[in-house]
């Protein structure tokens, strides 16, 4: 364990909303199809505002020829209109992905002056057709493009407004995955995130956390390691496995939302299953109360039910249950009538 994970395991109830900053850095991973602005909203109102997640970040906005127009933009982010933050006052960062320099930088700058907090580019989707489009994690294959395409973002937007990378290891291994970090180290990025995985591996075990450790040890910026880190023990594994000091979780939320206060110390003794069924309900009745078709709730809720389950297995039941159920009511009657009865309890949180 290095002495970076401790420090910010010590003072973990500082939520860091940096990775460089004082306190444990947890950030919200986004995920295209299920972190909109109604999940980051539900997910960052938690405990009254106090859930313990340091950042969000949007589902990619697909850059390709022209700049994005600003209506694209605020849909992706309506938090923009709130100063770049949840209600609850996280910072929200505009996802960007492509591989055309100009307009990326452009569509940056605007997300900036319309008040993005900051700009993370997506080199990691492993996409087919965004492949095909040569956007995604198809940059990692030439590291020199990751440099120049951060480096044009970079330049593009003020100073005070962060811009970060988000990588996987490499494209069908992870032998380059140092020389990645250094190019985006030299484009100029704040920190880097990698999700311990290749493209090739989509998101097949195993997760590869000791290769964060190699990126890390080649650059001097921060990396923020991600891939599976969806409980306690999870995370001092990867902390031991990579000696990263922060962190980016994404599926592992949506089994265990209150995971982040979890880790920064807090007890959660009433976490039990009614009291997900609930939250799974408000997240559907906002869904359609911001417009969402029926249809489209349920086949949302149905991918929180299944992307969540690795990290609680009862998702995996209420997923089965839900499989056949194509009347949005019904699967919400199906959701207040969970029993109260407290799950495996959290692991408990001990000094490194
Ligand atoms: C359904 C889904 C959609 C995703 N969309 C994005 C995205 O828009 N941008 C991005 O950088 N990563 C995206 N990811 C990758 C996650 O941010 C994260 O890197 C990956 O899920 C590994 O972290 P986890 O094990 O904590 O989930 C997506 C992952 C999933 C499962």
């Amino acid at each position: 364990m290095t002495s970076d994970f401790e420090a910010a395991w010590r003072e973990r109830e500082i939520v860091a909303r940096r990775p460089d900053e004082r306190g444990l850095f947890v950030a919200l991973a986004p995920m295209d199809g299920v972190t909109d602005w109604v999940y980051r909203q539900l997910l960052t109102d938690l405990h009254g505002g106090d859930s313990g997640i340091s950042l969000c970040v949007s589902e990619f906005v697909r850059v390709t020829h022209r700049q994005v127009v600003d209506r694209v933009l605020l849909r992706h982010c309506p938090e923009l209109t709130q100063g770049g933050k949840t209600r609850a006052g996280v910072p929200v960062f505009v996802q960007i992905l492509g591989g055309d320099a100009e307009p990326m930088a452009a569509t940056a700058r605007r997300a900036a002056e319309l008040g993005a907090p900051g700009i993370d580019i997506n080199f990691g989707c492993p996409a087919k057709t965004v492949n095909r489009h040569d956007g995604g994690a198809t940059i990692l294959k030439c590291p020199a493009r990751v440099e120049s395409l951060t480096a044009a973002v970079r330049k593009a937007v003020p100073e005070g407004v962060a811009v970060t990378v988000k990588i996987r290891l490499g494209w069908s291994d992870a032998a380059a995955v140092e020389d990645i970090a250094r190019a985006a180290e030299r484009g100029g990025a704040d920190w880097l995130t990698i999700h311990a995985r290749t493209r090739l591996q989509l998101y097949r075990p195993p997760v590869d956390w000791p290769a964060l450790g190699r990126a890390r040890a080649a650059i001097s910026i921060p990396v923020v390691a991600n891939g599976d880190v969806d409980s306690i023990p999870a995370l001092r594994a990867c902390a031991q496995a990579s000696g990263c000091a922060a962190f980016m979780v994404g599926r592992g939320a949506m089994g265990r939302p209150r995971l982040f206060r979890q880790l920064r110390g807090h007890p959660d003794p009433e976490f039990d299953l009614a009291w997900l069924g609930e939250l799974l309900r408000q997240y559907v009745v906002r869904l359609t109360d911001s417009g969402a078709p029926p249809r489209a709730a349920l086949g949302r809720l149905k991918q929180w039910l299944r992307l969540g389950a690795p990290a609680l297995p009862e998702l995996r039941d209420l997923f089965d249950a839900t499989k056949r159920i194509c009347d949005l009511d019904a699967a919400l009657d199906l959701l207040s009538g969970l029993p109260a009865a407290p799950l495996a309890k959290p692991a408990v949180v001990s000094p490194p």
